[in-house]
């Protein structure tokens, strides 16, 4: 497997500049999995959570994905108690989803809630102004215009710098983008779940932050003498190296933000940005992840 050695850097996998003016490391982490079963109440491994954390910027990971709803509150909670004042680490956020239990969420867009939501994250972080805040999902039963307003108002009261969507349609963008700057978009997207590779080349095109959720999903292509295995056992990396790898490969606006609650595999994750994948292997991954997924949207 890729080493994990003291080279080890999100550095690697270059910069992108979040709303043009925000520097990260494109490898990022995601701070789901720091939360109890469900993502509610705590870690089973508080201290596991909180060195895995604390690691991060030791290994130049300096891009940090939570929300207010993971725990609730727990995962930017630990954050703030592993890295606060966050040298250099940006912290994005998210609102807009409540929770009454494990795996249950519940999108709430109404401006008042979603503003007070900011707010509290802001407090909570403990910083003057959120990086990034994203609007974990639109609500349906609330007009599209008056959630994006509260973004708004969020920015111009200082509360926020730059501003995000998440499981949104190029159409839902381009509505958003009329009252606020879109800095980013956070859609499931992997090798082998393709349903956003049009929101995908929009942001490309547009310069929008891109980050896929769930980037190392690789199904059963991460299965022995599959295409993925076979390349993975080329380049001496798992396959779930490659598959971030590939995520990584496939647009200079992708962030990828695999979540884990253990320094080993966030060590293993990083070493990913060290993956080279050639022309051809990107190439042919490419085609039996679009083929994978084309198989199981047929079955679904
Ligand atoms: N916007 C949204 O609606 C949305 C939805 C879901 C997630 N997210 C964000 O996206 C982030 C990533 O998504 P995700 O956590 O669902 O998926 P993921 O990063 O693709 O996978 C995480 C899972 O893989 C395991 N894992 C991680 N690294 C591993 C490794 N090297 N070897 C073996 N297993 C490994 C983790 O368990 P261990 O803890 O045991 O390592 C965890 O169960 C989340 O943390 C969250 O910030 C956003």
């Amino acid at each position: 497997m890729t080493n994990t050695t003291a080279s080890l850097n999100a550095a690697q996998s270059g910069t992108f500049q979040i709303g043009g003016d925000l520097s990260v490391n494109r490898l990022g982490y995601g701070a789901m999995r720091i939360t109890g079963d469900g993502i509610w109440g705590d870690p089973a491994d508080r201290e596991g959570s909180l060195a895995t954390l604390r690691r991060l910027p030791e290994l130049g990971v300096n891009f940090i994905d939570t929300a207010d709803s993971y725990g609730p509150a727990v995962s930017e909670e630990l954050i703030r108690e592993a890295l606060h004042p966050y040298d250099s680490v940006v912290v994005a956020t998210k609102g807009g989803l409540t929770r009454t239990g494990p795996d249950v969420w519940t999108p709430v867009g109404r401006p008042e809630y979603l503003k007070q939501q900011a707010y509290i994250s802001r407090r909570r972080l403990g910083v003057e102004v959120i990086d990034l805040w994203q609007l974990h999902r639109i609500d349906p039963k609330v007009p599209r215009e008056e959630q994006f307003g509260a973004i708004r108002e969020l920015m111009d009261e200082g509360v926020i710098r730059h501003a995000g969507l998440s499981e949104v349609s190029v159409e839902e963008i381009e509505a958003a983008r009329q009252v606020f700057p879109v800095a980013t978009v956070q859609n499931l997207y992997n090798l082998v779940n393709r349903k956003s590779e049009d929101v995908l080349d929009y942001c490309e095109r547009e310069t929008i932050g891109f980050i896929p959720w769930f980037p190392l999903a690789a199904g059963s292509l991460a299965r022995e003498g599959s295409v993925l295995a076979e390349v993975a056992k080329r380049v001496n990396a798992s396959p779930s190296q490659v598959a971030l790898a590939w995520v990584l490969r496939r647009s200079p606006v992708m962030l990828p933000i695999p979540g884990t609650s253990k320094v080993k595999h966030l060590e293993e994750n990083v070493a990913a940005a060290n993956v080279d994948l050639s022309d051809e292997d990107f190439h042919s991954l490419d085609e039996v992840g679009k083929a994978e997924w084309a198989k199981d949207s047929q079955q679904s």
